[in-house]
């Protein structure tokens, strides 16, 4: 489905990136994974080996222009074209304002949106000029709904909405597509942090968003898919 097509996909090390990366090579794209911790990119480059697929590994952080820059002319080097942008990677904070690290809320902010701004603005050139591209953005239902504690992370994701939304009407004339992704809760290992999470057993599993961003990827030519918002059974937890 996705034969000779490149894709980045940021946060690919582990959780919804990694079942992404692997869906993704399943369907015969060369997959380039994107995140800090390269001994985690290389267990998620062999899984995908073994199940003879093909991926290159870019540790970078996606908070760094300079990074991401890099990450964009290594992969243009490697493969000449890039054809999606799946931009996943993101991190989550669970503090009161009142007791936030500003610190903490700063970088929260930066792993969601900032790297979304910055991947996007390096493909683009490339994209622009071969006048076809794809860049999904996977946000949350907290674009939408405030979670207490949680203000980094709903602002960020509110924020990439918007980005998301302003980068679709940019392009739209150019054959890009924008696609935002917005998931409920998804049993990753982006919980570990938070002391009395919801039940991960009722979470969607990262398989699950990971089928809806290739179902975004797979869309026929002649058609935009906005926005995708994917629930766990029983809705927001
Ligand atoms: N889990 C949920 O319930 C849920 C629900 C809705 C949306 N989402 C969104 O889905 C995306 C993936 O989340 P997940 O649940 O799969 O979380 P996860 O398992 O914690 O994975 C996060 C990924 O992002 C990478 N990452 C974090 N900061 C980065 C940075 N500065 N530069 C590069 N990579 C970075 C991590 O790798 P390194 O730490 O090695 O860099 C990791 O690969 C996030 O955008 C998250 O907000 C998650």
């Amino acid at each position: 489905m996705l034969k000779d097509k490149i894709a980045i996909i940021t946060g690919a090390s582990r959780g919804i990136g990694r079942a992404t990366a692997l869906a993704f090579a399943r369907a015969d794209a060369k997959v380039v994974l994107a995140s800090r911790t390269e001994q985690d990119l290389e267990t998620a480059a062999n899984l995908i080996r073994t199940d003879g697929g093909e991926a290159l590994v870019l540790p970078t952080d996606v908070t760094r222009a300079k990074a991401v820059e890099t990450l964009v002319n290594r992969t243009l080097e490697a493969y000449g074209q890039i054809d999606i942008l799946v931009n996943n990677a993101g991190t989550g904070s669970f503090e009161m304002v009142a007791d936030s690290d500003p610190e903490v809320w700063t970088q929260v902010v930066a792993s969601n949106l900032k790297s979304t701004y910055l991947c996007s603005r390096y493909v683009l050139p490339p994209m622009l000029a071969r006048q076809s591209g794809q860049i999904i953005n996977v946000l949350s239902i907290a674009a939408k709904v405030a979670f207490k504690a949680s203000s980094a992370y709903c602002a960020a994701k509110a924020g990439a909405l918007a980005f998301t939304k302003v980068l679709a009407e940019e392009v739209r004339g150019e054959n890009i597509r924008v696609t935002a992704v917005s998931p409920g809760s998804v049993d990753t290992p982006f919980w570990a942090e938070m002391e009395g999470h919801p039940d991960l057993t009722l979470m969607l599993k990262p398989e699950h968003v990971a089928e809806t961003i290739l179902f975004v990827a797979t869309q026929p030519a002649g058609m935009v898919t906005d926005e995708i918002v994917v629930t766990p059974p029983l809705g927001i937890l």
